[in-house]
């Protein structure tokens, strides 16, 4: 008898020695979990007050590429306003989710999301005219990375195309955090894994300047085993002269601050107080 062939594809339970998922195994198995319990991939109105904010800095601007993009909200929007706009990030499920939604709302071709690092953009030199990053997606950068991704924004950027970039208000993240607990637990109904138990517990580290964030997903797998991931996300809480500072290195100046405060009440943690940097590469 022939035997069967298959390969049993398994995902990764320990992907680090200390047992924790990395964030690259949590965005790259888990982008449609992410994508279910992340409310701000698909918070149309926040994005309508982030755009609010930093519209007065797009006169002129035609293209765009945003990193870290997730489900791409900010291409969809960038591309609303005609903006020639490409998404870019690691989440193969994120990025099949963005291009679906852009594909829906007729954006294409115009707007595209792909599959990459932001340490090697897959973008010519000199051709764009804003890069973003935001949604926090710059705190989850430690500062050497975060150096690095300001050179490989500085490359593709065209003389004087401009960097959009926020970060979380760190007094007010520390503040908060004085104040709640630091352990919460919610039970979510998902489409990807059905009912899953997600414990959370963030922890400020003084020293470094960092938040910890323990995230716990627990759930019954199709074979009916319970299933438990973990992944730490550690977010730095850079202070805007930081920012500066590193931007300045790679050739940029900042123009402009803008600060964002969510008074939906539908964030109480990192998202709910944000400082937007914009910063101009220099000629
Ligand atoms: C906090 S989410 C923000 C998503 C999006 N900017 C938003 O505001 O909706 C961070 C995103 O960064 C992506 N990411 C993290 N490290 C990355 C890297 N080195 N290269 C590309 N994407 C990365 C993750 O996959 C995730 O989608």
């Amino acid at each position: 008898m022939e035997r069967e062939r298959s390969v049993k594809y398994v995902m990764p339970v320990k992907a680090e020695d200390d047992g924790f998922l990395s964030l690259e195994d949590y965005y790259g198995f888990y982008g449609d979990l992410s994508y279910e319990i992340d409310g701000e991939h698909s918070d149309r109105e926040l994005t309508k007050v982030e755009m609010e904010l930093i519209g007065t800095y797009l006169s002129g601007v035609e293209t765009a590429v945003h990193l870290c993009c997730g489900a791409g909200r900010h291409v969809a929007a960038f591309g609303r306003l005609g903006i020639l706009s490409i998404g870019v990030d690691l989440s193969p499920a994120l990025v099949a989710v963005g291009n679906s939604i852009l594909r829906r709302e007729r954006l294409r071709p115009s707007t595209l999301l792909v599959v990459g690092n932001v340490l090697r953009l897959p973008i010519a030199s000199g051709c764009v005219d804003c890069v973003t990053i935001v949604g926090n997606s710059f705190s989850l950068l430690a500062a050497d990375v975060g150096e690095r991704v300001f050179r490989e924004m500085a490359r593709i950027l065209r003389t004087k195309g401009i960097v959009i970039l926020d970060i979380p208000l760190a007094d007010h993240i520390v503040a908060s955090l004085r104040h709640s607990r630091r352990e919460t637990c919610r039970r979510v109904p998902t489409r990807s894994l059905g009912e899953v138990e997600i414990v959370w517990a963030r922890e400020l580290d003084q020293q470094s300047r960092s938040i910890r964030s323990v995230e716990t997903y627990l759930f019954w797998d199709n074979s009916g085993y319970r299933q438990v991931k973990k992944v730490q996300f550690v977010f730095h809480l850079y202070r805007a002269e930081e920012i500066r500072v590193m931007a300045a290195a790679a050739g940029f100046e900042l123009v402009g601050m803008v600060e964002h405060k969510d008074v939906s009440g539908r964030y109480l943690g990192m998202l709910s107080r944000r400082l937007f940097l914009i910063m101009r590469a220099k000629g």
